[in-house]
């Protein structure tokens, strides 16, 4: 192995990622928790519970990610802790919001604060969510309570995650908490509500906030065709591409949602957004043709899988949907990025070369500004309960007993230098160093 040095830009953001309901605990208000309790909704009929502790206890998780060198985290807020009932605002949830950011601010942590991840009100679920174009006006209301008390410690706002896999995950494919109708006519209705809450929601904070940075988290993935398959397979895998990477940020652009049954031009929509967040995890290839079904679940032969066949290990991925967003021309976040591996055996490996590929992009100029890794500490996750372990910090749900991973030393090392060396890397992933620092090591 080459030995060297990749530099990071002294100005940049390397943080952690979480959500509400996947760390909080007791979150016992809103539709997840409620599907939780169903039978065959969460693998192992697993529960989030006390999940990390961070309502009583955020404090002690941010206390590493501050000793860890990190200067920035991405949490959400949890809607039905903060709006319980419609129009009775919590004055004790705002509270303690203000503490858990204000100790971000104190131990030199940035935070961004997303306002929708996954998670409803029970009351909101009633009055059909998503499904129903009276969630934006109850969207646009919380946004400006919010705002009003938390807004001086939050710079950046991040305004709905992951739309499409929201999307798809519970109105086509049943995996999340079933909505009132199913299918792709109301997944394109809820898309078209989707865009108009965050439209409502962007300008509302830019109305009250205007040195605010506000955006969305976009999961982006690429679809490839089987490398045995011909034009029209390719043909198939750049439609799904178009479909689930690029209408949502079109319409964010030109403000006309082109989605099959959510169609049409939405009023302030063009131009709402100050930066493009990335969330990236993995290459799928496209079923073609789609019958039974629209992806692939095995993989090409030598590909590097993670726990639970969550997917393969691609790093060239990152780097590509990074160029695909620079059309854009705004900053670029990536405001996701992980990989489930309880054993900790893939994870060093899998950062440095990940991160290697931000590097090659700012090397370009291309402006990404920050890493958010997914995540700080082993949480709930989501339909696959605590199956999956994607932390830097491993926490054993029954005792609550947490333990640095070796990958999060890496981190640390990567953090506190704002770098990453030929030395990390023969230390913590010697076998990626042929990837990392190619070439010959001096005489
Ligand atoms: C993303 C979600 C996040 C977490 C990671 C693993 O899709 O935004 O909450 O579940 O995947």
């Amino acid at each position: 192995m080459a030995t060297g040095t990749m530099f990071f830009p002294s100005d940049f953001l390397w943080g952690t990622a979480t959500a509400a309901h996947q760390v909080e605990g007791n979150n016992a208000n809103n539709d997840w928790w409620q599907w939780e309790q169903g039978t065959g909704h969460i693998l192992q009929e697993h529960r989030s519970g006390l999940a990390c502790n961070w309502w009583e206890n955020a404090e002690a998780d941010l206390d590493k990610a501050a000793e860890m060198g990190t200067n920035a985290h991405r949490l959400s807020l949890e809607w039905s802790r903060i709006e319980p009932e419609p129009s009775r605002f919590d004055k004790n949830a705002l509270e303690r919001y203000r503490q858990i950011l204000q100790a971000m601010h104190d131990r030199g942590i940035e935070p961004m604060v997303t306002l929708h991840h996954f998670t409803n009100p029970l009351w909101l679920v009633e009055k059909g969510d998503f499904g129903t174009a009276v969630v934006v006006d109850y969207f646009q209301r919380y946004t400006a309570k919010v705002v009003e008390v938390l807004g001086d410690l939050v710079p950046k706002w991040v305004t709905i995650n992951e739309p499409l896999v929201y999307v798809f995950m519970r109105y086509l494919e049943g995996t999340f908490p079933a909505p009132q109708q199913k299918g792709w006519p109301a997944a394109g209705q809820a898309l078209r509500n989707l865009l108009r809450c965050h439209a409502a929601a962007y300008h509302t904070i830019k109305e009250r906030q205007p040195e605010a940075q506000v955006g969305v988290a976009k999961n982006l993935v690429i679809f490839a065709a089987r490398p045995s398959q011909g034009t029209a397979a390719r043909w198939w895998a750049k439609r799904l591409n178009w479909l689930y990477n690029e209408a949502w940020m079109e319409a964010m652009t030109n403000g006309r949602s082109r989605f099959p049954f959510g169609r049409g031009q939405i009023p302030h929509l063009a131009g709402s957004y100050d930066f493009i967040g990335i969330n990236y995890y993995t290459r799928f290839y496209a079923k073609f043709p789609p019958l039974g079904g629209l992806l692939h679940e095995e993989w090409e032969p030598g590909a590097v899988v993670s726990d639970g066949n969550y997917g393969e290990v691609y790093p060239d991925g990152l780097f590509q949907v990074i160029k695909s967003v620079l059309r854009y021309d705004k900053p670029i976040y990536i405001t996701e990025n992980g990989v489930p591996d309880i054993k900790d055996e893939i994870r060093p490996s899998f950062i440095l070369t990940h991160l290697r590929e931000v590097w090659r992009a700012i090397s370009f100029c291309f402006p990404v500004m920050g890493y958010y890794h997914w995540s700080l500490v082993d949480n709930f996750e989501w339909d696959r309960g605590w199956t999956q372990r994607f932390g830097l910090i491993a926490m054993n749900p029954e005792t609550q007993e947490r333990e640095l991973r070796t990958s999060g030393q890496l981190y640390t090392e990567i953090c506190q230098q704002n770098q990453i060396s030929s030395e990390m890397v023969a230390k913590y992933a010697p076998q990626s160093s042929d990837i990392l620092f190619p070439g010959k090591a001096p005489a």
